[in-house]
């Protein structure tokens, strides 16, 4: 791409950042999700890192803040001027009432659950662009964190021992409504469908779940009985405190995501490089637990039949069978065998379902979950993009990677810094001005690692 287009790309990137900055961190979009989030907002500090790495540093330490006693890092922070002058009326907070667990912070109101574990992928980059003191300061401070954090994952979603981390709640992956998980859901909830639909302080929550409306059209969004079906499970690990022992025996879903656990892989890894760096060991069962995670996704995961990998229910051991871009997402963990490696690079080729003119797409378009529009269901978003990039790079596979660059950068150029996009004809849909859009192709445009 032309060297001016590169440059207004990112100047256009760092506005976004700009604006949607507050005090100590980055919300996803202002209107939509005033919050701090989980990933959000490490993708943010990546991007952020190029700029002004002092304000990633930042990001991540008010994110780190967030931190429960038993190490678990909460998917949402809530902006306290946001929460208004009596929180306990606030819906987020009725939804979440985090002060029911005694591991949940009490200067900080956060959600009850977790989302894809990527800060150490943040932690890194920033601290590679930090100098001196700083630099040394922050790896050592945030790295004590991810090692609690990264050991609650082992300690509490362990669900078979096996290595392999199960998410809670469909929030938990960040990716919302992702078929697998919608088939989940609406095959198991129906009985408490029944009793929250009578439920005023239900119907109230709907409100707040639905604030994503102000600014898209519904038909980019999560179904609302899919809302509804999601809050239930919501307000179910409320009631039992996010107390692990009671979900054990009373909550489903507990699923072994493939996205999350590649993820997990990768961040593993890192957290490894980061502590040979600063000279620090990890605890010996953190490394074991980290090796198995590796074996087990290889294993467990893989379906040999569809030559894809696909998340499982934990408690019944059964694969969900329906394919997403996170079947892709174990090119990330950069773990697998170069076999396997070829054939996800094969899918990722395929006209037919991955390898469209807009990839890479939530769903393969030849799926019958295909939704063009419906997030997570079809449209493609530039953090599985930027992940697959980082796998293809890392293992090998320069000439694919640096065209899914090209065809990112080109599609947000045309299209804005739109939250997701029409894999088929690129169209902006969902939110605009969305941070993690405009934070990665800061780096997609900087880093060539
Ligand atoms: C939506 C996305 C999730 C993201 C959140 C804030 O819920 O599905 O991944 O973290 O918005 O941007």
């Amino acid at each position: 791409m032309l060297e001016n287009v590169n440059i207004s790309i990112e100047k256009r990137a760092a506005l976004i950042l700009a604006d949607n900055h507050r005090l100590t961190h980055t919300v996803p979009a202002p209107n939509n999700y005033p919050h701090q989030w989980l990933w959000d907002s490490s993708f943010v500090a990546v991007g952020l890192s190029h700029l002004d790495p002092d304000k990633a540093d930042i990001e991540i330490t008010s994110l780190l803040e967030g931190q429960w006693a038993n190490g678990m890092l909460p998917h949402m922070l809530f902006n306290r001027d946001k929460l208004g002058s009596n929180p306990k009326l606030n819906l987020d907070y009725i939804l979440w009432n985090s002060h029911r667990s005694p591991d949940a912070p009490t200067d900080v109101f956060t959600s009850g659950i977790t989302q894809p574990p990527i800060v150490a992928e943040a932690v890194q980059q920033v601290g590679r662009r930090l100098s001196g003191e700083d630099r040394k300061d922050f790896m050592v401070y945030a790295m004590r964190k991810l090692i609690r954090y990264h050991q609650w994952i082992y300690a509490e979603r362990d669900y078979n021992q096996n290595g392999l981390m199960s998410a809670v709640h469909p929030w938990e992956t960040g990716m919302d409504n992702t078929p697998p998980w919608v088939g989940y859901m609406r095959q198991h909830e129906h009985s408490g469908l029944v009793l929250v639909t009578d439920n005023i302080v239900v119907n109230g929550l709907l409100k707040a779940i639905r604030r994503d409306a102000k600014e898209t059209m519904l038909d980019e969004r999560t179904l609302t009985s899919d809302g509804i079906i999601f809050t239930n499970a919501a307000l179910r690990l409320r009631h039992l405190r996010y107390d692990k022992q009671r979900m054990m025996e009373q909550h489903s879903p507990y699923i072994e995501d493939v996205a999350m656990n590649s993820i997990l892989i990768r961040n593993n890894a890192i957290l490894r490089e980061m502590s040979e760096d600063l000279d620090y060991s990890l605890p010996e069962e953190l490394t074991a637990k980290m090796r198995q995670t590796e074996q087990s996704l290889d294993s467990l995961l893989w379906d040999e039949e569809a030559q894809l990998f696909y998340s499982r229910d934990a408690k019944t051991k059964q694969l969900l069978k329906t394919p997403t871009v996170g079947s892709l997402l174990p090119l990330y963990a950069g773990t697998l065998d170069p076999i396997k490696t070829a054939q996800l690079v094969d899918h990722l080729r395929d006209n037919e379902s991955f390898a469209t003119d807009f990839a890479v797409p939530s769903v393969p378009i030849n799926d019958e979950n295909f939704d063009e529009k419906r997030m997570w269901s079809g449209p493609t978003w530039i953090n599985m993009n930027w992940l697959i990039i980082k796998g293809l790079r890392r293992s090998g596979y320069r000439t694919d990677a640096e065209e899914l660059t090209e065809k990112t950068l080109r599609m947000v150029y045309e299209n804005g810094y739109r939250e997701y996009f029409s894999a088929i004809n690129g169209e902006g849909l969902g939110i605009d001005n969305f941070s993690w859009t405009a934070a990665l192709v800061i780096d997609l445009l900087r880093n060539p690692e």
